[in-house]
């Protein structure tokens, strides 16, 4: 796969192209995603796309991140912490 660069949160994370977008957040090291409306931390859960665990936010839409491939420049925003 070809290597990328994608922005999470402004900051830029190497990631392989078509990779799904999830594997590539874990490997940058973030572990939260989003959080609930009650403040929990969301993240990968069923890794298939039916449980809406996994969103992010790319390119200014709402995603599955288990089911989104990387492409070149993504602007990805997380809610860490
Ligand atoms: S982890 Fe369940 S939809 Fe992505």
């Amino acid at each position: 796969m070809k290597p990328v660069t994608i922005k999470v949160n402004g900051k830029s994370v190497r990631a392989r192209e078509g990779e799904m977008l999830a594997a590539a957040l874990l490997r940058a090291g973030i572990r939260v995603f989003r959080r609930s409306p009650q403040g929990q931390p969301r993240s990968l859960f069923c890794g298939m796309g039916t449980c809406f665990e996994c969103l992010v936010k790319a390119d200014g839409r709402w995603v599955r991140s288990c089911i989104t491939p990387v492409k070149e420049g993504m602007e990805v925003e997380v809610e860490e912490g």
